[in-house]
């Protein structure tokens, strides 16, 4: 079937009370618009049409690379409207033309695909997508007579009666070609809002004794429509826990789902598990039998097997090798790699840095640009001094290596292998392999001074 695609989007969104166009808000990180285009891409359609209006510019922004063309509704004067804007494309049409909202982002591509289906079987001028949600207000009612559907009422139009309606329309059509010509030009604004609504092409077919037909979508969640942030957050509810049945069917534990974040990009190996308030995001993989502890956000890192990230860690373009630990309370910043069995403990920073396997920075540390080898014991306190207020340098520690408490390794500076520096020191040069390098003022004890004071005090008071 050569479809062609209309997708309305030249509204404001007034309801969102936004400077954002509303097809702009991201759901589950992705803009609203870019939803319905990758739900639309899969029918393989002969042309998609975008009609754009407010902030069109913006809109264009995030939708380089769909294979579209735009047109522009200069004033909002309602969807009817909005599709008149298309006239000529939809005049060189091969086949019949599917409308649809930017709005609604849940949308299946096998739904459009059995609306498209439905069309081409029933011949009709027009087939609509209905639904039964929970609530159907705000939506148009569908009105049905002995012979099927009449028309669609807007609520805003609607009688009490109407009102009372359960079933609704998805703002998703499919015209024959030469009807939506006809009816384009048939549809007037008198109305509540004043605008040409789409929906009245309904009321058109039925007064020509053309042909309706309508299909229900079966799971009303997927033709939900955003009008405000409460719908975006109910949209992005419903995602979140999708994606997550999907990731407990695959052998994840969750262990309150409705909290957890996973992105489209990220991968999870079997018996991870991953606390409450955890986000994956961005390019993020977890290998099998790893552990996220509550409130930990890791971003476009890639994590092996056995993984263990304590709770509130921040982790960025990273790379941790098997059975490594972070955390409680770290940041892992971009250009992090954990070697196997490693670990980044409390309130610990590192950054663009390597660590080798086995070794340890357990407590309040800063580790940037530093290579670390095997088996090295990074106490307390200890800071990389990489930055001399112009440029970073490199720290280079060997295998094997003990850093001391409270240490502060001034870089360029190179510590050789099994050498031991000594806790409190300040070290500027380079340490040779097993030698110990010890820098402080040296320790003063003077016997009975504080005794002194004390008497001293009490004859005053
Ligand atoms: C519309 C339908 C309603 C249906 C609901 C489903 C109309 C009149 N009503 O209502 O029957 O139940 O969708 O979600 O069609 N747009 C334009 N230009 C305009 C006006 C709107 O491009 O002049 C675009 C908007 O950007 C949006 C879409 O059309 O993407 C729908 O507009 P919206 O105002 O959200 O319509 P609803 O009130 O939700
Ligand atoms: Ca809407």
């Amino acid at each position: 079937m050569r479809l062609t695609i209309i997708v309305l989007a030249a509204g404001m969104g007034t309801r969102m009370r936004s400077t954002m166009p509303k097809v702009l808000h991201p759901l589950a990180g992705k803009p609203l618009i870019r939803h319905v285009l990758d739900a639309v891409g899969p029918l393989g359609p002969e042309k998609t049409v975008l009609v754009l209006g407010h902030q069109a510019d913006r809109v264009r922004s995030v939708i380089e690379g769909y294979d579209i063309e735009v047109v522009h509704q200069t004033e909002q004067r309602g969807t009817g409207h909005a599709v008149r804007q298309a006239v000529d494309v939809i005049a060189s049409a091969p086949g019949p033309v599917m409308v649809l909202c930017a709005d609604t982002p849940l949308l299946a591509s096998e739904t459009l695909r059995s609306l498209a289906d439905a069309h081409s079987r029933s011949g009709a001028a027009v087939t609509v997508m209905t639904a039964m949600p929970d609530d159907p207000t705000g939506y148009g009612r569908v009105v049905r007579g002995r012979s099927g559907v009449m028309r669609i009422v807007e609520e805003k139009d609607a009688t009490p009666a109407q009102k009372k309606i359960g079933e609704v329309n998805t703002g998703i059509y499919c015209f024959e070609k030469k009807f939506l010509l006809f009816a384009l030009g048939g549809i007037k604004n008198k109305n509540a809002q004043g605008e040409y609504y789409l929906p009245d092409t309904i009321a058109l077919a039925r007064k020509g004794k053309r042909k309706v037909a309508a299909v229900l979508c079966q799971d009303p969640d997927e033709a939900m429509g955003i009008n405000s942030r409460i719908d975006l957050s109910q949209a992005e509810g419903i995602m979140r826990i999708r994606k997550n049945v999907r990731w407990m069917r695959e052998g994840v534990t969750l262990i309150d789902p409705a909290t957890v974040f996973i992105s489209d990009e990220a991968v999870i190996g079997r018996d991870t598990v991953l606390y409450p308030n955890v986000r994956l995001e961005g390019k993020t993989t977890l290998g099998e039998g790893c552990m996220v502890y509550p409130g930990s956000r890791v971003l476009d890192s890639a994590c092996g097997n056995g993984v263990t990230i304590k709770d509130c860690c921040v982790i960025e373009d990273s790379r941790i090798a098997d059975k490594a630990s972070v955390g409680p309370f770290a940041h892992l910043r971009p250009g992090t790699v954990l070697g196997p069995g490693s670990r980044i403990g409390n309130f610990v920073e590192v950054k663009k840095s390597v660590i080798g396997e086995g070794s340890k920075a357990n407590h309040l540390a800063y580790i940037g640009d530093a290579t670390v080898g095997r088996d090295v014991n990074i106490g307390a306190g200890v800071i990389t001094c990489n930055y001399d207020g112009f440029r970073k340098h490199q720290t280079i520690i060997e295998d094997g290596v003990f850093v001391g408490s409270d240490a502060q390794l001034v870089a360029p500076v190179r510590i050789g292998k099994d050498a031991l520096v000594a806790a409190g020191s300040t070290i500027t040069r380079d340490v040779p392999p097993e030698a110990l390098a010890i820098s402080r003022a040296p320790l003063d004890i003077r016997e009975g001074v504080s005794g002194r004071r004390k008497r001293m005090k009490q004859k005053k008071g």
